[in-house]
């Protein structure tokens, strides 16, 4: 090999082998200078270090446009004219802090922007939550059609409601109604609370500090819930971004199953004679058609992805009461 390629080789493996670190100095920031370079050089980075998406994005470039727009306050659908305009200084080391995070601290952009979207609506989230993501957003956007059959819908709750917006969303497409959010976690309803107030529905909308029913009093129309759910064997071979979340809002025992059913044992106490209980269960759903295969839970199918949720009537509850494990 001519001596010029191999030092060349030389210089590309030292490169190759910088750590990631390296390459959020501040030599990129006297590199890059516009919002299309930092666009472009975090879908590289991004790439590089195959971070994991599934908390709002499933690929590079979308990620990497939301979060980069977000550190600089402009809207994902501004004119491309503005992609070629020059950042100032304090700008790209502020970009250049969150990919960092991103990509060596894996956490995930909601958490770095403070938001994230649900029914197209925007909801503040850090670590004490979920980031959210639930399928069941469709069904609420669906008003809950064709299963809901009560006529007026006064009362629901969303059971282990994380930053609140399955049941602050639910509260959007039913005006009349009066909803309760309840979690264990006391750091996951001071985020609640904040969604509450930024969505400006205090007046129906109230927080309950609970362990499941245990200081829930009512009858609800409707009960939702997206709790823990996570079996042991996916809890450890989750990708990293997964344990920036709290454990408690996913790890559910052995089959992931140790909430759900205790879900099932007490929620009909809780359900007026017309209610629905609706609870996303995702990869455990096979689990628990196997702990009750006399039960016919109906498995919602998603037009826009998603699986794992089911919905039982108080109704089927109170013919199959005797089986659930609690
Ligand atoms: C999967 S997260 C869901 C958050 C939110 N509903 C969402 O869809 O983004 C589950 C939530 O259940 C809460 N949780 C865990 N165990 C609970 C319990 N025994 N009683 C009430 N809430 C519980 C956690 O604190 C967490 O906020």
């Amino acid at each position: 090999m001519p001596a010029e390629h191999s030092k060349l080789n030389a210089s590309l493996n030292t490169v190759e082998q910088l750590p990631l670190t390296a390459i959020f100095s501040d030599n990129v920031a006297e590199s890059l200078s516009t919002i299309r370079d930092y666009i472009r050089y975090a879908v590289s980075c991004f790439n590089e270090a195959e971070i994991f998406y599934g908390h709002g994005t499933d690929n590079a470039w979308d990620e990497a446009v939301q979060l980069i727009l977000n550190t600089v306050h402009l809207p994902w659908d501004m004119s491309d004219v503005v992609m070629d305009s020059t950042l100032i200084l304090p700008e790209r080391k502020r970009i250049l802090a969150k990919l960092k995070r991103r990509v060596i601290d894996r956490v995930p952009s909601a958490y770095l922007m403070g938001e994230a979207w649900f029914m197209g609506l925007p909801f503040y989230v850090d670590e004490r939550v979920l980031v959210p993501r639930s399928p069941i957003a469709e069904m609420i956007e669906n008003e809950f059609q064709p299963w809901l059959q009560a006529e007026n819908v006064l009362n629901i709750l969303d059971l282990c409601t994380g930053s609140g917006c399955i049941g602050i969303a639910s509260g959007m497409v039913f005006p009349e109604s009066n909803v309760d959010l309840a979690d264990l976690s006391e750091e996951a309803l001071e985020v609640a609370a904040i969604n509450i107030k930024k969505h400006q529905v205090e007046g129906r909308v109230k927080l309950i500090h609970s362990d499941l029913f245990q200081n829930v009093s009512k009858k609800y129309q409707l009960i939702v819930s997206n709790p823990p759910y996570v079996d042991a064997k996916d809890i450890s071979e989750m990708p990293q971004e997964f344990h920036q979340e709290p454990a408690m809002g996913l790890a559910a025992g052995i089959d992931g199953l140790d909430i759900v059913h205790r879900i099932l044992k007490d929620a009909r106490q809780y359900m007026t004679d017309d209610g629905l209980l609706i609870v996303e269960t995702g990869n455990s759903c096979d689990a628990l058609d196997e702990a009750y295969p006399e039960v016919p839970f109906t498995w919602i199918e998603f037009e826009f992805g998603g699986h794992g949720v089911f919905i039982i009537s108080a109704a089927e509850l109170d013919e199959y009461q005797g089986f659930f494990k609690g």
